[in-house]
């Protein structure tokens, strides 16, 4: 489907017509990671069902909410609840999220994920600070007719993950208690786990984690010119790495295990950003 500028602009007016003020920093929130949401201040709740034009989470771990409020002394909107490929998505229809936070005034965005370790001296509960990413399974969400009025037909992804961003993570995760690395995240479409063969590979390209979210956002983010923070936590070694079999139960287990520590270190960037 050939997207217009004015489907966008139909789910931001909506949500511009409840919401009397621009959040300046946008999250997204990733598997288990969903706690944080409680914390929001002033809350202003919006279900994704209610915003036209807009997509439904279908995972049970995904709330499906649009949290407007105050942290940390700043106006902040919070999606509980992504959109994956596995869910059925077209890869186009992914970039509707950091759209709609574009056109109700977001500035930055932070995007958080569950991930499976690949670097072999990440340990579970680690955070890795993405710095890059590689995605050579299926199609750009850019596909398509290019919306001039969000960014260019051809645009650079070198600077994606936004270095001055990712210094103040670095800088917030000390004394945290939290291990924090800076590393590249290997996108998977999943709704399988990656096979201990994937993962060699992924190791050999240069991957330190896998996961199924994250780079559509990233890159949609990329091309309207949105600065972006994204951290992973890693709620298992990936495939093959140890001699276990892999559940979405271990990677609830270890997001939840985390999920106050987390919480207080993206409260302490959103602070300092
Ligand atoms: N692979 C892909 N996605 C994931 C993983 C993994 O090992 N863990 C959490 N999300």
């Amino acid at each position: 489907m050939d997207y217009s500028y004015e489907y966008f602009k139909i789910s931001a007016d909506y949500v511009k017509s409840i919401v009397p003020y621009e959040p300046e920093i946008g999250i997204i929130l990733g598997s288990g990671l969903g706690n944080f949401a409680t914390e929001i201040e002033n809350p202003i709740i919006i279900d994704y069902k209610d915003i036209p034009n807009f997509l439904v989470s279908t995972v049970q771990s995904h709330a499906g909410k649009l949290i407007f409020g105050e942290l940390e002394g700043k106006k902040i909107v919070c999606m509980a609840g992504r959109f994956h490929f596995y869910e059925g998505y077209d890869f186009e229809q992914l970039v509707i999220p950091i759209r709609l936070f574009k056109l109700i005034g977001v500035k930055k965005t932070i995007l958080t994920n569950a991930a499976g370790a690949v670097n072999t001296d990440y340990n579970v509960g680690d955070i890795m600070i993405v710095k890059d990413h590689i995605k050579l399974n299926g199609a750009s969400p850019l596909c398509g007719k290019n919306i001039e009025e969000f960014g260019p037909r051809f645009f650079d992804v070198t600077d994606m993950y936004t270095k001055s961003l990712r210094e103040v993570a670095l800088k917030c995760a000390e004394g945290s208690g939290l291990a924090t690395h800076e590393g590249v995240y290997m996108f998977f479409t999943g709704p399988q786990f990656e096979t201990p063969a994937e993962i060699r590979a992924a190791r050999i390209l240069g991957a330190d984690a896998v996961g199924m979210s994250t780079v559509t956002e990233a890159l949609t983010a990329a091309h309207c010119s949105m600065p972006l923070l994204a951290l992973s936590v890693m709620t298992n070694m990936a495939a093959g790495v140890l001699d276990c079999k892999l559940s979405d139960e271990e990677v609830g287990i270890a997001a939840a295990k985390i999920a106050d520590r987390f919480a207080s270190y993206v409260k302490k960037i959103i602070a300092n950003i």
